[in-house]
């Protein structure tokens, strides 16, 4: 088994709105380096136009049939760190401001993936594996099956689909099969794809596809209940004997205290302290905190979304800001959550900064510079952040769920162990419980607190681990 075609909407370096991207912009560099011949390909998304179109090279244009329209395909690629990558263009549908969201992504979403398949035939180019991802991909394994099947060398594709999230669905109208997919009305009418009345693109990757992966081990467990299951549940537990988890690593490369070119500082887990202290400083006075390395700097870098348990922290503002310690917060989304942390940074001069809004670089500095970094989730079927604090020595403090479970160890005070802190109900005042504890550590337990800290710092968060483990699955599926 050699060649894996990753589809998927987002991979740094070229476009970004969340973890996603980390996994599509480094997950297959590490295949790549263990000998594949790995390929992504993705939209032609407007901030891809600006930033990189000059250095695509054109392949080929091709139309591909929506609404009983053909609708023309421009074909790009470009090789990066060794990488080949596909951008698929279509200026209206793709280049817009933002990436998702729009009332036809139903539409969107369909010419992309109809357009992959027929991009196979266009450059004689079939993968062994095709690896989705998430639900704007969810019905290739669905049409390459249904519709494909007479074409050997699309019947011999085998398909991996991984739920990043299972909260987003791709659910529309079942008006769209047809003149949108090309499918016939029977895979709504047995079931497949049907949901709610309408049909569900998520669903579909779930039923058609040859393995079912998901982020973590807990939540491919937690996805099998009604709590977690966003209604797919029982789907999800008809496929159990092909669904498991596999935990998401970093691009070590890119996230290295040690080199990163973002922050004041670099450092080491030898040489954190220093290193941690400069950073903060730096931080302060860019961001107007009081500038004193000694307090504890609490970040936190996040969309701001109900998954990601920002009202636990809103709800005990009062409380944190009560301690001897400093809040950073860098994230934008929904409006309620923005105007309250704008709230607490007006009330909290000097103590707490609400950068609202996307950037990387900031997100760098706050990764640096923070002691403490919160993330108490809802629900989180992996989680990148956590993984980048634990890579820069900021511990992270987490609620036990999804990824967070499986990739923060949570601090033991009888032995020492650990490389953060957590909880476990989803319940304010059981976070403020830990996050006494961790305050307490940091100030009057600072050896304790080292410990934590260079085991976090040593913790392998890399792809290493997991990339062997997908391969292991591409194997088994083509029968090696
Ligand atoms: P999710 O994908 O659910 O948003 P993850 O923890 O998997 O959560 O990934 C989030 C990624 O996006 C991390 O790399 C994080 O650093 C980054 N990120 C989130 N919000 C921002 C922001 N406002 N500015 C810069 N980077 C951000
Ligand atoms: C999703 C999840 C997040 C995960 C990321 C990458 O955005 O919310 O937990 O880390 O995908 O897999």
């Amino acid at each position: 088994m050699e060649r894996i075609l990753f589809v998927a909407t987002e991979g740094l370096p070229f476009v970004k709105s969340g973890g996603l991207a980390d996994v599509i912009g480094s997950l297959p560099n590490e295949l790549r380096r263990k000998g594949y011949d790995v390929r992504v390909v993705l939209p032609l998304f407007k901030k891809i136009a600006i930033n990189w179109h000059y250095k695509f090279t054109f392949l080929r244009t091709y139309t591909v049939n929506i609404n009983f329209e053909e609708k023309q395909v421009n074909l790009f690629y470009y090789i990066y760190n060794d990488v080949t990558y596909y951008f698929i263009e279509h200026r209206d549908y793709f280049e817009r401001e933002g990436l998702y969201g729009y009332e036809d992504d139903g539409e969107r979403f369909a010419f992309f993936q109809k357009a992959v398949l027929e991009m196979l035939n266009q450059i004689d180019y079939f993968p062994e594996i095709m690896h989705c991802h998430d639900w704007h991909t969810g019905m290739i394994p669905c049409m390459c099956k249904e519709n494909f099947n007479h074409d050997y060398r699309y019947r011999s594709i085998k398909h991996v689909y991984t739920i990043h999230n299972l909260a987003f669905q791709g659910n529309f109208g079942r008006l769209m099969l047809g003149p949108c997919l090309g499918l016939g009305d029977y895979v709504f009418d047995n079931g497949n794809v049907r949901f709610d009345g309408g049909i569900s693109f998520m669903k579909a990757g779930i039923v058609y596809s040859d393995k079912i992966t998901t982020v973590s081990p807990t939540y491919a467990q937690e996805i099998k209940t009604t709590q977690y299951g966003e209604r797919l549940e029982s789907v999800l537990r008809f496929r159990e004997a092909d669904l498991c988890g596999v935990v998401n690593g970093i691009d070590t490369e890119m996230w290295n205290p040690k080199t990163d070119s973002l922050i004041t500082k670099n450092y080491t887990s030898r040489t954190y302290k220093k290193g941690k202290a400069e950073n903060k400083k730096a931080l302060q006075e860019k961001l107007g905190l009081e500038v004193n390395e000694d307090v504890m700097l609490i970040g936190l870098v996040s969309r701001l979304t109900w998954q990601k348990g920002i009202y636990l922290i809103i709800e005990q503002l009062f409380n944190i800001c009560n301690q001897p310690v400093q809040l950073v917060f860098l994230g934008s989304g929904e409006a309620g959550l923005e105007e309250k942390l704008r709230e607490a940074e007006v009330s909290n001069p000097g103590k707490v900064c609400f950068y609202c809004g996307y950037n990387e670089e900031l997100s760098h500095e706050i990764y640096a510079a923070s002691d403490l970094f919160l993330m108490p989730s809802l629900f989180e079927p992996c989680g990148i952040s956590q993984l980048i604090s634990m890579r820069y020595g900021t511990l992270p403090l987490v609620r036990e769920t999804g990824g967070l479970k499986d990739t923060v160890i949570p601090y033991n005070k009888f032995t020492g162990e650990g490389t953060g802190f957590s909880f476990s109900n989803y319940n304010s005042n059981d976070m403020m419980h830990v996050l006494w504890e961790a305050i307490n550590l940091y100030y009057n337990e600072p050896d304790a607190w080292k410990q934590l800290v260079k085991n976090a710092m040593n913790k392998d968060v890399s792809w290493e681990q997991s990339a062997e483990f997908y391969i292991g699955i591409y194997k088994e599926l083509v029968g090696e």
